[in-house]
């Protein structure tokens, strides 16, 4: 069946401060987590879901990621020469060629939900999903906007990708108000942005994963600002819901929050621990040096 959703936004304008020095002059979706940066997984796992239309929201400061998307002539012909084929093939899929990728400037950081509209005159009257590429998510099988298309194809309506986070860390995320749940799917009732834990009426998360209806551009040009002086995404949703049908989507695999150091090294351990050519010398190492303990956790997470 023809996929519903052919176009993803990606919102990629933020400073990345969290990470500085490193994203001075270095676009933060562009770290790499063993040999690919976070927007090239974003990309993949967009393409895997069956999107046609990658649509990057940047900033001044990103041109990197216009170049990474971008076909490099020098460095084919170079590889192509040396008979180095198998990086040919690496370059070159990086997109693939039944995919495009359109550029879209933000021009002030004026948040999540400012950045998502810059992208309306190119979604245009069609439902569409947002991918924040901070969010990186293993999924052993299916990625998980593969899971959320499929929910939207049978349900029609605005998906947002959820999953509970301790409750101490509710300020750092838009949490849903949950109303009945049928398997991994939830009736949405309320959602707001990053609440304290005493205000939070649960502590299921947003994480960075949403397929929306294109009636969200009509809430997003009217909201007023909100947490931390800025036009959320998370209010827009909001209001949305007055409307429509919203649905928090338990999904299948394992987030790793790259917006944030922790994060970002959890990830870079873990998916050298499923690269075909470092899981074992990598996993050799790890032991060798952090013995018998680290052993044991090696083994539960390679088996
Ligand atoms: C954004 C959204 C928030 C969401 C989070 C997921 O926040 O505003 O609702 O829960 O992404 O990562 P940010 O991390 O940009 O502050």
């Amino acid at each position: 069946m023809e996929s519903k959703i052919r176009k993803a936004v990606f919102p990629v304008a933020g400073l990345g401060t969290r990470f500085l020095p490193a994203t001075k002059a270095n676009p933060k979706e562009m770290l790499t987590v063993v040999d690919k940066p976070l927007i090239q997984y974003a990309a993949e796992e967009a393409v895997n879901a069956g999107i046609k239309e990658l649509i990057f929201v940047t900033s001044s400061s990103k041109r990197a990621i216009e170049d990474h998307f971008d076909k490099n002539y020098e460095l084919e012909a170079e590889l192509e020469r040396k008979g180095k084929l198998d990086l040919l093939t690496i370059v070159r899929e990086v997109v693939p060629d039944d995919v495009s990728c359109i550029y879209v400037r933000q021009p002030e950081a004026l948040g999540l939900g400012h950045a998502v509209l810059c992208a309306a005159p190119i979604v245009g009257n069609e439902p569409f999903a947002v991918i924040l590429a901070d969010d990186l998510i293993y999924a052993a099988q299916n990625c998980v906007l593969a899971q959320m298309v499929s929910v939207f194809n049978d349900r029609e309506c605005s998906i947002l990708g959820v999953e509970e986070v301790p409750r101490d860390e509710t300020d750092k995320y838009g949490i849903v108000d949950p109303e009945t749940s049928d398997g991994r799917i939830t009736k949405v009732k309320t959602i707001v942005e990053k609440p304290s834990p005493a205000e939070a009426k649960s502590n299921l998360a947003v994480v960075g994963r949403y397929v929306l209806t294109s009636r969200i551009f009509h809430h997003l040009i009217d909201i007023p600002r909100g947490a931390g002086g800025e036009i959320q995404l998370t209010d827009a949703i909001a209001r949305l819901m007055l409307e429509e049908s919203v649905l928090g989507y338990r999904f299948e695999g394992k987030r790793y929050d790259c917006g944030s150091k922790l994060g970002y090294l959890q990830a870079t351990v873990e998916y050298a621990l499923l690269h075909p050519d470092l899981r074992e010398p990598f996993r050799e190492y790890l032991v060798s040096e952090f013995g018998q303990r680290a052993k044991n956790r090696l083994r539960a997470i390679n088996d």
